[in-house]
Formats: C-alpha cells, structure tokens, sequence
C-alpha cells in the first residue's frame, strides 16, 4: 500500500494540525463543518482516511462510536487512544455491506485519486438511510490554480477545469506541497456522489474571507425512498 503520509505523520500532528488551542479555535470551521453535517447520532461512524484521529472526540460528542481506517500506519500511530482504528485501504473497505450508520471523510478526498471508488465503497458499508459525511478543500477556492497568498484576493489561474495531481502550492506550510493533492472541478466532485447511489442533502463551507472548506452531507438512500423518488 502506498503510506506518503509516513513520511509527514509527525509533521502533520505536532506542525500541520498545531496545539490543542489552535484546533480548538477551528479557523477553517472543518469541526464546524463536522458537527453541522453529520450531527448527533447512535452507532459506528466510520471515519476513512482518519490519520491522526483529531475528529474522534467531536464524533464521540455526537454520541457516534468513532471508528477509523487509514493506509499510513505512521499516522495511525497518533491515532492511538484517540479512536479504534485499522490500516486498510480506503478502496477496499473491510466492512460488510450494510452494516455502519454513519462515515464520514475529512480533508482527505485529495489524497485518494480515486475517490469516486471510495465513495461507493462508502455506499457499499452504508445502511439504507446512513448518513455520509464530506469535508474537503474546496474544488473551487483551493489547488495548484489557486494562489492564496493574500488572504484579501483569492487568485485563480488556469488549471480549475482539468482533474489533476500536482504539488504545486502556494505555501510550503502546506499538505500539498509535501505529498501532492488530486484536483476534482466541482461536477466530478458533486458527481461522484449521485453516481455512488447516494442522495445529495446539506452542504457547508467553512474558512473565511474566502471558503477554505466544502462539506456535502449525503445518505444512503432507504427501499422506501427510491420507490418514491422521481426518476
Ligand atoms: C490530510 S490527511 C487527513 C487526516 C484526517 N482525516 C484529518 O482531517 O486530519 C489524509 C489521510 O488520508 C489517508 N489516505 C490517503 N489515501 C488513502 C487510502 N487509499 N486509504 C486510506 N487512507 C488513505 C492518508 O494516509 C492520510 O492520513
């Protein structure tokens, strides 16, 4: 399994991620993002991609089980007490189908080119009427085309409609600039969840003055739903 984020783990907990009163002050709203989309809830939440676990407390303040895959063991390390969590592929999720609530993805669709798999993986472990949250970069405000260098005026160049990889960044504080990002333009990203099965219901953005943060709530859709759903 390819682990890049081996390489940053420490990094990304104690540098990237920053002390206890600079998460706690959420300046992207990814928390924020967290609890309005998923919101309280009984039951595993099943979180893919959950490196060093920082969402579980919020999860379990929900009232959820948080639970945890991740590919990079050097993330999972920190990940310890934090929540239950295995190193498996977010492809193959070793899960039956039907059988979590809730999942959920934070910051991490740029990390897996394949994300539109990932998603009906997700659909594939969901229950009818389980809920799916997203929480990711925003497809339009952030990505090698987007200098945010000046907080004060967002600079978009070429590049937003093509789906791409790079490490091209602005900043060298970044995730991106480390170990690359995939870019999804906002069809293929909104896509991928219709073409999953899923039902698209609540969306959020987060960071200011220019959103850092698209959230998507979707759900699995219940027997009852699709036989009464226009086609
Ligand atoms: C930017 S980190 C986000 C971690 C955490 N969700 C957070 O918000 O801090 C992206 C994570 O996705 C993981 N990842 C990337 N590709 C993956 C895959 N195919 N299966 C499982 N995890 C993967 C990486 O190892 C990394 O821990």
């Amino acid at each position: 399994m390819d682990a890049v984020y081996d390489e940053i783990a420490d990094w990304y907990e104690y540098e990237f991620l920053g002390p206890q009163d600079v998460r706690a002050a959420d300046p992207l709203e990814i928390d924020h993002c967290l609890r309005t989309l998923l919101g309280p809830g009984a039951g595993t939440c099943l979180e893919i991609g959950c490196g060093t676990g920082v969402h579980a407390a919020t999860v379990r303040e929900l009232g959820w089980i948080p639970a945890g895959i991740d590919i990079s063991a050097g993330m999972l390390r920190h990940a310890r007490g934090r929540l239950a969590a295995i190193r498996a592929d977010a492809r193959r999720l070793p899960f039956r189908d039907a059988s979590l609530p809730a999942v959920i993805c934070v910051m991490a669709h740029t990390d897996m080119p394949g994300y539109p798999a990932v998603l009906r993986e997700a659909a594939r472990v969901l229950r009818p009427g389980g809920v799916l949250a997203h929480i990711g970069v925003h497809p339009c405000f952030c990505g090698g085309f987007a200098d945010r260098g000046d907080p004060g005026a967002v600079v978009i160049r070429a590049g937003y409609l093509d789906g791409h990889w790079t490490k091209a960044s602005w900043t060298d504080q970044g995730v991106r600039d480390k170990v690359g990002a995939t870019h999804f333009p906002l069809p293929s990203l909104l896509n991928a969840f219709l073409d999953a099965g899923l039902v698209l219901e609540r969306f959020a953005e987060g960071g200011e003055p220019v959103p850092v943060v698209l959230g998507v709530r979707a759900r699995k859709p219940t027997d009852e739903y699709r036989a009464t759903a226009p086609s």
